[in-house]
């Protein structure tokens, strides 16, 4: 973890905190501190995605709250700073869950969202090159997330991404999946997730942690429990941020690191790049 990657973090567990403490709904807070992720370019989500094999950024984002069971997400949208406001308004201005590809950018331009201000240069894809090379999934400087429980006693997640290494054009990973990247429900809890998207999507993690909290399970035996399932089953590779809507909460991983940060609003800000 770099000192700047540390201080945004700091700096969004302030700005979500303080959000929180006027009466911000946790959506608004959870919105607003990806947006500062994808904002800062020091992580794989926004201006710092990640390119896919033919030299576009096409990303991932999704949002979902846990009083009506509401989520949005959008897939594969190419020049947008802020995916994760494209998915909050496919959740709040459309009747649909998840809008893909030129479709999705069309929409956030409809939205007048703001564009990123570098555009990549296109390359040729050949499959024949792709195929005869061993591509080896990773994730990079992280997907970006973030849950929170606002005062009305509603959880949310989020998340957003610009994908992992290698990726054939038009992959589409788990974060903009509801149930896979992110589930939000204030009967169990909000779930945020980062790793490989293709394992996390077999397992469907996201919706299996709260399906473990709704039994029962605290969060780090539910978030436990799953990774070790991700891990034994498929060799996957993940980590969740998972809250209740009591306040309990978990940060887990699989991967050597996972940067996250907690703040009750006590002290400082927790930011660290490992959690046993
Ligand atoms: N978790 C991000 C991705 O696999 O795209």
């Amino acid at each position: 973890m770099t000192a700047s990657q540390a201080a945004c973090l700091r700096t969004v567990l302030q700005v979500g905190h303080h959000l929180l403490d006027r009466g911000a709904s946790a959506l608004t807070a959870v919105e607003q501190a990806i947006r500062t992720l994808e904002r800062s370019g020091l992580f794989n989500a926004g201006a710092g995605s990640r390119v896919q094999l033919d030299g576009v950024r096409r990303m991932d984002a999704s949002i979902m709250e846990g009083q009506d069971l509401r989520a949005g997400g959008v897939a594969s949208i190419e020049g947008m700073l802020h995916p994760i406001t494209a998915a909050r308004l496919v959740m709040e201005e459309t009747d649909h869950v998840l809008l893909v590809g030129p479709m999705a950018t069309t929409f956030a331009k409809h939205f007048r969202l703001e564009r990123q201000r570098t555009s990549m240069p296109k390359r040729r894809v050949s499959y024949g090159t792709i195929f005869n090379q061993k591509q080896v999934a990773r994730e990079r400087h992280g997907t970006v997330g973030a849950v929170a429980l606002d005062r009305f006693g509603t959880v949310v997640a989020g998340s957003s991404t610009g994908g992992i290494d290698g990726m054939l054009p038009g992959r589409v990973g788990d974060t903009p999946l509801i149930g896979c990247g992110v589930y939000a429900d204030n009967q169990s809890g909000a779930v945020s997730m980062t790793g490989i998207g293709e394992g996390i999507i077999r397992i469907a993690m996201a919706k299996e942690i709260c399906d473990r909290l709704d039994e029962g399970a605290t969060p780090k035996t539910a978030v436990r429990h799953v990774l070790k399932k991700l891990v034994d089953r498929i060799h996957g590779s993940a980590g969740a941020l998972v809250l209740t809507p009591d306040g309990r909460f978990a940060i887990r991983h699989s991967t050597p690191h996972m940067i996250a940060g907690y703040w009750t609003g006590d002290g400082e800000p927790v930011v660290k790049d490992s959690y046993g």
